[in-house]
């Protein structure tokens, strides 16, 4: 399936899928007694470079994009909190007045995370109803939990009057995923769901979490996400062994940086000379770290000199180096890289996300996206028998109300 790329600006057609999403709340959740339902949009994210490095206080460069979590709320007259949603089964249903529930292992658990975080030190003026539905794939490295944590913190401070920041937003979308839901996930997903303006690439670095806005050349660049529809089930578990990996490897090598404040922090030189004290995934992870911090910085520069040649070519690194030395990728994937390396044009592929499944990022020049959709089409269906999913992606300004 290839789906047509959208002005960044025009919010006409997300407001038409916003109404039709709109119109199944009373069938989800009957009808309420209370005010009028309200609209909202949260994009996904997209990460170009900087792979699993928030977590290490690295550089990262990711865009929100033009494809997100839908939201469809409206206050209720007595204190219940009701969610429900149209890609997922089952919901929710709790008291302001009564003890939260805990964790429930189910989708529910990120917006009841982000209510548990916003009413930390504050209350509720009502009950509320809450439909989430969206247009983004789930579980596949387009970071869609981010993407509903910033999203739900935005429509309950607007419903709620809570008057919360853009930063408070998005440090209750971080405590519902690390702390609630129990992923050790580094700062860039509600960073790029929240910050990112359309037509730039975020940089952020995780070390002192400043923030800049890169241009890119949307005019003659595109981006594609190809989605390879694999899942790994155990991915959430995986993710966080490579968070200890590198956690050790820190510990390991500290000793030996004097002043280092995170594994970004360590020179190369030291893992040469005193890798050895580590075990073989910790040294190969930090390897990994310590190369990808490099070509981050490298990436930068291209992107600033005007070069994106250059830049896509530290993506493609990046792949090879979460395949080899971090062990994220899966034969998909790297089937995908491979592909999209032979269509002329194309700059620069890799996986995007945590790995173990989900999708591709290709950064290509804007002419070869025929070419590149056909190609993939054909390639992956050889090899795998089924159809890869492409998608070409705009960038997208956040988290947003939109108006019916
Ligand atoms: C996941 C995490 C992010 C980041 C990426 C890898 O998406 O949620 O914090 O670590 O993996 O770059």
């Amino acid at each position: 399936m290839t789906l047509p790329a959208r002005a960044p600006s025009d919010d006409s057609g997300l407001a038409a899928d916003l109404v039709r999403h709109a119109a199944r709340l009373d069938e989800r959740l009957g009808s309420a007694g209370g005010g009028g339902t309200r609209l909202f949009f949260s994009p996904g994210r997209v990460n170009l470079m900087g792979a699993h490095l928030d977590y290490n206080g690295g550089p990262v460069m990711p865009m929100a994009v033009d494809r997100g979590t839908f939201f469809a709320i409206r206050p209720r007259a007595d204190r219940l909190v009701r969610f429900a949603s149209t890609c997922e089964d089952g919901g929710l249903e709790c008291d302001l007045d009564a003890a939260l529930p805990p964790a429930s292992a189910t989708w529910t658990d990120y917006p009841l995370g982000v209510v548990r975080a916003l009413l930390a030190d504050r209350g509720a003026p009502c009950g509320v109803d809450v439909l989430f539905g969206g247009n983004l794939a789930v579980g596949a490295g387009l970071s869609s939990s981010a993407s509903i944590c910033v999203g739900t913190a935005l429509a309950l401070d607007a419903v709620w009057g809570l008057g919360t920041s853009a930063m408070e937003r998005i440090r209750a979308a971080l405590w519902a995923e690390r702390e609630f839901v129990g992923v050790q996930c580094g700062i860039m997903d509600p960073y790029a769901v929240g910050l990112s303006r359309p037509g730039h690439l975020l940089w952020l670095d995780c070390k002192d979490e400043s923030t800049e806005h890169l241009p890119l050349d949307t005019d003659t660049l595109s981006i594609a996400v190809v989605d390879t529809g694999v899942r790994r089930e155990l991915a959430q578990g995986a993710f966080n062994e490579r968070v200890a990996e590198c956690a050790r490897a820190f510990e390991g090598l500290r000793p030996f940086a004097p002043g280092a404040q995170c594994l970004r922090d360590v020179p190369l030189a030291v893992l040469e000379e005193h890798g050895d004290v580590l075990d073989d995934a910790s040294a190969e992870r930090a390897r990994h770290v310590l190369m990808e911090v490099a070509r981050t910085f490298a990436a930068r520069e291209s992107l600033l000199a005007g070069d994106p040649a250059c830049f896509g070519a530290q993506m493609s690194k990046a792949h090879w180096s979460l395949r080899d030395l971090f062990r994220v990728s899966v034969p998909e994937l790297d089937a995908l890289v491979e592909l999209s390396l032979e269509v002329p044009g194309v700059l620069g592929t890799r996986l995007t996300g945590a790995g173990f499944g989900g999708c591709t990022v290709v950064l290509l020049k804007r002419e070869a996206r025929d070419e590149l959709a056909a190609r993939l089409r054909e390639g992956y269906r050889d090899r795998f028998g089924r159809e890869a999913s492409i998608g070409f992606f705009d960038g997208d300004a956040g988290p947003r109300e939109i108006a019916s």
